[in-house]
């Protein structure tokens, strides 16, 4: 299993936060954001990790993070020349992947679980990771039947959900993901959707999924930054 953290995108919705600095080098209470994510995927045994960034301060990624060798694993550092999507920054992971699964993170994803147990035991296909939320329109969004177990869709940001399970920015993917990602065609906002990477597990009846216990939080805007700092607080 190798690991990718996506911490590419402008962060418009923390500007001027985000004139000089990347959004995953801001502070989540006591550490820079992109630590969090780094911790989950240490905490779940995977130790060859490539971080995706935008071509903006992708140096202080390397001062940041280093060789990996401080947090006992090896970084590989990939830039995403255009903000064209999750989908298309993973993209850039394939020669990396090597034929192996990936577990991918959003580098602005918060979580409190370990997911060690999802990452030993995958086999194929995906698996993504849920959390009942309040906003659920501002995520991608599942649809589930509990009686099955069974993810039914996944809509991005609907204006009307069909339910309150966000679909959190954690998604381990054995490598056909590659092979998808390539047919993806851009979305209205002009992106590859993760969630059309999702929707093409489902159909496949290939995916899994996780009910999150712990906390999870974006940090992507003022609110759920500051939201995120006072969790990590909390429970740190
Ligand atoms: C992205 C995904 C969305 C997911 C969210 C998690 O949204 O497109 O499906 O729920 O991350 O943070 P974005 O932050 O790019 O708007």
């Amino acid at each position: 299993m190798k690991g990718v953290i996506l911490a590419g995108g402008t962060g418009s919705r923390l500007y001027p936060l985000t004139k000089v600095t990347n959004k995953h080098l801001l502070p989540v209470y006591d550490k820079p954001m992109i630590y969090y994510p780094l911790q989950t995927l240490i905490d779940a045994g995977i130790k060859d990790i490539m971080i995706v960034s935008g071509r903006g301060h992708a140096g202080h990624f390397l001062e940041l993070l280093g060789s990996g060798a401080e947090f006992g694993v090896k970084f590989t550092y990939e830039i995403q020349d255009h903000a064209g999507g999750i989908a298309q920054a993973l993209g850039l992971a394939d020669d990396f992947a090597d034929n192996d699964n990936i577990t991918v993170i959003l580098g602005d994803n918060i979580f409190q679980d370990n997911i060690k147990d999802a990452v030993q035991s995958f086999e194929s296909g995906a698996h993504i990771f849920l959390k009942s939320v309040p906003d659920a329109h501002r995520f991608g969004v599942a649809e589930v039947d509990v009686n099955n177990g069974r993810v039914l869709g996944i809509e991005e940001k609907p204006a009307k959900p069909k339910s309150d399970l966000a679909v959190t920015g954690l998604y381990i993917y054995s490598n056909d993901v590659f092979d998808i990602i390539k047919t993806l065609k851009p979305s209205g906002r002009g992106e590859l959707e993760i969630t059309d990477v999702n929707n093409h597990y489902i159909r496949m009846d290939k995916m899994k999924f996780t009910m999150l216990k712990g906390y999870w939080s974006d940090a992507g805007t003022f609110e759920s930054l500051l939201r995120a700092s006072l969790m990590v607080r909390k429970i740190a």
